[in-house]
């Protein structure tokens, strides 16, 4: 196995897992990496394990450089099982290790999943640990974003081990951001932040604060490319998805049967690229509500349409109402849109949820019987040009 050395005496000794193409809903249509650090030191230190299935892996990486059974200890960062879930395998051959978590919620974390038997070592924000001639500082970053969440600092390095925060999904043999194609580990780490961090940005933007202040040469995350040369931009960007800081843009979202909400989809767009916003159409037969979520997370304006089905909206549409209302995002103005044959529920249910939602409300629902007419979809283009 090829060994990847990040710094003299600290190497990557995670995993790329290809092939995988969802995260709990989330789509990952560039595969992910479960990134753990073997750092070489009077204590050898492993910061994070994998994601089960890749524990062999793990250990043959870090067989490559040392004898496993010498880790002393293995840093979880976070307890979420696509970095604890190598922690038995890793505990199997090192059998001595302690494992470091935070104070408490790591520590009822771990035990939870894995049993009381191994030996913890449960640190609070602020704590050091001396490995040698390197130290450890652990970060709370809690419910960024389960309540474990830590990121570990190493001064003498000016290494960040920032776990899930500034991570991206992004399969590659290249470990660096200065060897990959930035636009598109970009895009991931948006969509990262969307879908993973998005309900939690005060937290983040607290957590950026701290990272702010540190003195940073390497950012190492346990999902994708390593930061290097472009820390500034990845903390900047972080900033903006924190603050919910909205472009002029608008995302409209919809489901349609026999293509009446669609045409009254494209409708609004018109009316939106008239006064010159960029705006995004997305069918949700065709789009993954994980990507049309990447979208909404800088958008200002979102409409959101669906026909009247059996008294309600389409299960698509209230499937990715579900997933935005989880998600959360601030700063939203919307309104729903839909045809309907009689009753005309949907669309009501859409605002709604909308509202529930948190997002502003800019119009009532704009609806139409059965297929809309041309001026009927004038009016409605005209409805959006004056609207913004
Ligand atoms: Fe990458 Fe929250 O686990």
């Amino acid at each position: 196995m090829n060994c990847v050395e990040v710094r003299e005496g600290i190497y990557f000794v995670g995993a790329a897992d290809w092939n995988v193409r969802s995260f709990h809903g989330y789509s990952t249509n560039r595969g992910a990496t479960y990134n753990a650090y073997l750092i070489i030191d009077e204590k050898i230190t492993l910061i994070d394990t994998v994601k089960a299935p890749f524990a062999e892996e793990l250990i043959r990486r870090i067989s490559d450089i040392i004898d496993p059974s010498k880790i002393d200890y293995v840093v979880s960062n976070h307890v979420e099982m696509d970095h604890s879930s190598g922690i038995p395998a890793i505990m199997e051959v090192a059998k001595n290790a302690v494992i470091v978590t935070s104070a408490p919620s790591g520590l009822k974390g771990l035990q939870a999943h894995y049993g009381s038997d191994y030996n913890y070592m449960a640190v609070k924000a602020g704590e050091t640990l001396s490995i040698g001639k390197r130290s450890l500082a652990f970060v709370a970053t809690p419910m960024l974003h389960w309540p474990d969440n830590m990121v570990t600092y190493c001064p003498e390095e000016k290494i960040l081990f920032s776990n899930d925060a500034f991570g991206q999904h992004f399969a590659s043999s290249k470990h660096f951001d200065v060897d990959v194609n930035l636009e598109e580990v970009y895009q991931e780490a948006k969509k990262y932040y969307a879908n993973i961090l998005m309900l939690y940005g005060k937290q983040a933007a607290k957590a950026l604060e701290i990272v702010r202040t540190l003195d940073l040469e390497m950012i190492c995350p346990s999902h994708g490319i390593i930061w290097t040369k472009h820390i500034a931009e990845i903390l900047d960007k972080y900033e903006e998805f924190a603050t919910g800081k909205a472009k002029d843009k608008a995302i409209i979202v919809y489901d349609s049967m026999w293509h009446s909400t669609e045409k009254m989809a494209h409708a609004i767009l018109e009316g939106f690229a008239k006064k010159g916003v960029e705006t995004k159409l997305y069918d949700l037969k065709e789009n993954h509500i994980s990507d049309i979520m990447t979208e909404v997370l800088d958008a200002k304006y979102i409409a959101v349409g669906s026909p009247t089905l059996n008294n309600t909206m389409m299960p698509t549409v209230a499937g990715f109402l579900c997933y935005m209302e989880g998600l959360h995002p601030e700063n939203k103005k919307a309104f729903a849109f839909g045809s309907y044959g009689w009753g005309g529920q949907a669309v009501v249910k859409i605002q709604d949820k909308l509202k529930e939602i948190g997002c502003e409300i800019i119009c009532d629902p704009i609806k139409t019987t059965y297929i809309p007419s041309e001026e009927v979809l004038n009016t409605i283009e005209t409805s959006i040009e004056t609207l913004i």
